[in-house]
C-alpha cells in the first residue's frame, strides 16, 4: 500500500476488503438461495468496516501476511454483521432500517434473519480453524478461542443481554460500563488482537494493544450513544433516538451529551498513551482511534 494519508489507506483497505468478503461468503445462486443471498444483504455494501481496520492497522505493526489478516478480519466482521442483524429484529431493538438499508428481517423475514446470524456466525469460526492464520497452531487455537469469548455470554452476546434487561432502568457508571464493554469493546479489542497475533508480537506488546483495544472499544459505543442522541437518520443511516424511543439507558442518558464526549476524549488520550512505545509502527492505531472518537456516522 503506497498510501501515506489516512483517507487513502482507509478507502483503499475497505475496498479491498469488500472484495474478499464477496469471495467469502456463500454465492448467491447457490442452494438454500434465499439464505445466502439474505447473508450477502447484511454483510455486503454498507458499514464502515472499523474492525476489520483495526485488524489491518495491528497487523501492520505486527508485520503480519495481509493474507492472513484479511481472514482474521473477516471473522471479526461476519460475527459483527450477525450482531447487527440480530440486534435489530423486533425481539430486540426492533429497528427497520441499517447501513442505509431497510434491515435483514424487513427485507427478508424474522425467520431468515435469525439463520442469517446463525449462519454467519458459524462461518466465521469455520475460517478461523480453515485458514493458516500464524504459523503455530497452538496459536491459532488460541485466536479461535479468543473469538469465541469475545463473542458468545462473556462477550458480545452477554453485552446485549445486559442490555435487553436494562431497558427502563438507571444503570450506575460501572454497570454502564460494564455493559459496553461487553456488547461492543468485547469485538473491537478482539479484532486488534487478532490482526497483530496474524504477525508477531511480543506478550508485552499484545498486553499493550488489549488496553488500547479496551479503550478504543468503550469509546466506540460512547460515540454511538452520543451520534444516537445527536445525528439523523440519514447520516447514520439507522434510525437516529433509537436509545431514548427504547428507553435504553445510555452515557448520554447517564451523563449528559457533553460529559459523555469528555469520557470519549478520555478514553481517547488513554488509548493513544498506550501506543506510545510502538512509535511510528502504530501510526494507523493512532488514527484510527482518532476517527472512532471523531465520527459524524
Ligand atoms: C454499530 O456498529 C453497532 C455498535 C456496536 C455500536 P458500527 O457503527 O461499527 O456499524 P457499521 O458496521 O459501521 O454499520
Ligand atoms: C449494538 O448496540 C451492539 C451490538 C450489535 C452487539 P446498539 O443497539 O446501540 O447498536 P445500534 O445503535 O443499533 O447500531
Ligand atoms: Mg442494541
Ligand atoms: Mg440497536
Ligand atoms: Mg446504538
Amino acid at each position: 500500500m503506497k498510501h501515506t494519508d489516512f483517507a487513502g489507506w482507509m478507502a483503499q483497505h475497505q475496498c479491498r476488503f469488500e472484495e474478499e468478503l464477496r469471495g467469502l461468503l456463500p454465492p448467491p445462486e447457490i442452494a438454500p438461495q434465499r439464505l445466502h443471498q439474505a447473508m450477502r444483504y447484511a454483510v455486503l455494501d454498507g458499514g464502515k468496516r472499523v474492525r476489520p481496520l483495526l485488524a489491518f492497522a495491528a497487523g501492520e505493526l505486527a508485520c503480519a501476511d495481509e493474507s492472513r489478516v484479511n481472514i482474521a478480519a473477516a471473522t471479526v466482521e461476519l460475527i459483527h454483521a450477525y450482531s447487527l442483524v440480530h440486534d435489530d429484529m423486533p425481539c430486540m431493538d426492533d429497528d427497520v432500517l441499517r447501513r442505509g438499508k431497510p434491515t435483514c428481517h424487513v427485507q427478508y423475514d424474522e425467520a431468515t434473519a435469525l439463520l442469517v446470524g446463525d449462519a454467519l456466525q458459524t462461518l466465521a469460526f469455520q475460517l478461523l480453524a480453515e485458514r493458516r492464520l500464524c504459523d503455530d497452531p497452538m496459536r491459532q487455537l488460541e485466536m479461535i478461542k479468543l473469538l469465541a469469548a469475545a463473542s458468545g455470554s462473556r462477550g458480545m452476546a452477554g453485552g446485549q443481554a445486559i442490555d435487553l434487561e436494562s431497558v427502563g432502568k438507571q444503570l450506575s457508571l460501572p454497570e454502564l460500563e460494564l455493559m459496553h464493554i461487553h456488547k461492543t469493546g468485547a469485538l473491537i479489542r478482539a479484532a486488534v488482537l487478532l490482526g497483530a497475533q496474524c504477525g508477531t508480537v511480543t506478550d508485552k506488546q499484545l498486553a499493550r494493544l488489549d488496553h488500547f483495544g479496551k479503550c478504543v472499544g468503550l469509546a466506540f459505543q460512547v460515540v454511538d450513544d452520543v451520534l444516537d442522541f445527536e445525528a439523523d437518520t440519514a447520516t447514520l443511516g439507522k434510525t437516529a433516538g433509537k436509545d431514548a424511543d427504547n428507553n435504553k439507558p445510555t452515557y448520554v442518558t447517564l451523563l449528559g451529551v457533553s460529559a459523555a464526549r469528555e469520557m470519549a476524549q478520555n478514553l481517547h488520550e488513554e488509548a493513544i498513551a498506550t501506543l506510545v512505545e510502538f512509535g511510528d509502527a502504530a501510526r494507523r492505531l493512532r488514527e484510527l482511534a482518532d476517527f472512532i472518537v471523531l465520527r459524524k456516522f
